[in-house]
């Protein structure tokens, strides 16, 4: 227990207030004793994305896959499907192959050992704190970017939060705020202070518990704590893809498992200073209708966290040649875009088109 008061309250207040003023009926919050199995998904699925988009997600996924057996047991596309939307897909795959190891080493059951959560694909210290901490009441410390800007605020921690040394010393801090007792609301007030009050733009100071004695607060700081990451300039790509359509279905491809839409069905791509009908022509196919097709469609720009990229869109209208069982490819009716596991820029571009 340390000695500084504020060290010593921070908890005990954090508690109090998530009790009056947290969420309290989030769907993977469970009763006394969660199941691992929502609360492991909740976490996955919120490890990069708001409360707000995730619950639909969620609820669609555990309709599907009620159980870890049951996931472990679906085919990756349909586990990929179900994720369509919500981004950083190698979390789906991650979460897929973490379901066939608890099968394979732990018999199906979650495991409660927090290094034998931390060894499962996809899970960091921070979310299998997390897990430990709602679905099995551990008493562990997380870290996720809301805690950072908490704690870097609240503390007063100076310097960007990605930076290693300024990192470990906000674990340090979190490791000495946790209490003996009452982990989850702890953890989950924690969380909630994050997104609900002590927000990246515009924090609520006025109904945070620690506006009398927070740093940030007490000195105007909030637009400076925690500091940003230091400036690089964004790279920007570009790319043109190809819509290859015949009888109201459009051709995709699987993309490799690593890299960008790892394992997703896209839309083949080329270099965008070359010619479309030479591009699908190198597929094996022949644009028909030239005199109205290829047609232009609006480029856009689809946002990563690394980079930009540029997207032109072709639209042809091809003949069926290549008959034979073509690996890796696949005609998708227009009609069926709503399960395929497909990258939102690509989604958008079909959806633009069906309508
Ligand atoms: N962000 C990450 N985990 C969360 C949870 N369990 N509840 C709300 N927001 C979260």
């Amino acid at each position: 227990m340390p000695s500084d008061p504020k060290l010593r309250s921070f908890a005990p207040r954090l508690i109090a207030w998530q009790k009056q003023h947290g969420r309290h009926a989030l769907p993977w919050q469970g009763g006394i004793q969660a199941d691992a199995y929502p609360v492991w998904l909740s976490e996955i699925m919120l490890q990069q994305t708001q409360v707000e988009t995730v619950i639909p997600y969620f609820q669609r996924f555990l309709a599907s896959f009620p159980d870890l057996a049951t996931l472990a047991a679906a085919h990756e596309d349909v586990v990929l499907g179900h994720w369509s939307g919500l981004g950083y897909y190698s979390r789906a795959r991650n979460l897929h192959a973490a379901a066939r190891r608890v099968v394979a080493e732990h018999g199906g059951q979650f495991p409660r050992d927090i290094d034998a959560i931390l060894a499962l694909p996809g899970i960091g210290r921070s979310t299998a704190a997390a897990i430990a901490a709602f679905a099995f009441n551990e008493r562990r410390a997380i870290l996720d970017g809301n805690v950072k800007r908490v704690l870097a605020r609240v503390f007063g921690i100076e310097g960007w939060p990605g930076e290693k040394m300024v990192e470990n010393r906000l674990w340090a801090l979190a490791e000495t705020l946790l209490p003996d007792a009452d982990i989850r609301a702890y953890t989950q007030g924690l969380m909630d202070l994050g997104a609900t009050v002590c927000t990246r733009g515009k924090p609520r100071c006025e109904r945070c518990p620690y506006a009398d004695d927070c740093i940030a607060n007490i000195q105007c700081r909030q637009r400076e704590l925690p500091a940003a990451r230091p400036k690089k300039v964004m790279p920007e790509k570009s790319t043109a893809m190809l819509v290859l359509l015949n009888a109201g279905e459009v051709l995709l491809e699987k993309r490799p498992n690593s890299g960008i839409w790892g394992g997703l069905w896209s839309l083949p791509e080329f270099p965008e200073q070359d010619d479309p009908q030479a591009a699908a022509s190198r597929l094996g196919y022949q644009a028909v209708r030239v005199d109205e097709m290829p047609g232009e469609l609006p480029g856009f720009k689809h946002s990563f966290t690394h980079f930009r990229l540029y997207i032109q869109p072709w639209r042809l209208q091809v003949s069926r040649s290549p008959t034979a069982a073509e690996p890796g490819r696949i005609w998708l009716s227009l009609d069926d875009l709503d399960g395929a596991a497909l990258p939102t820029p690509v989604r958008r571009i079909l959806e633009a088109l069906s309508q």
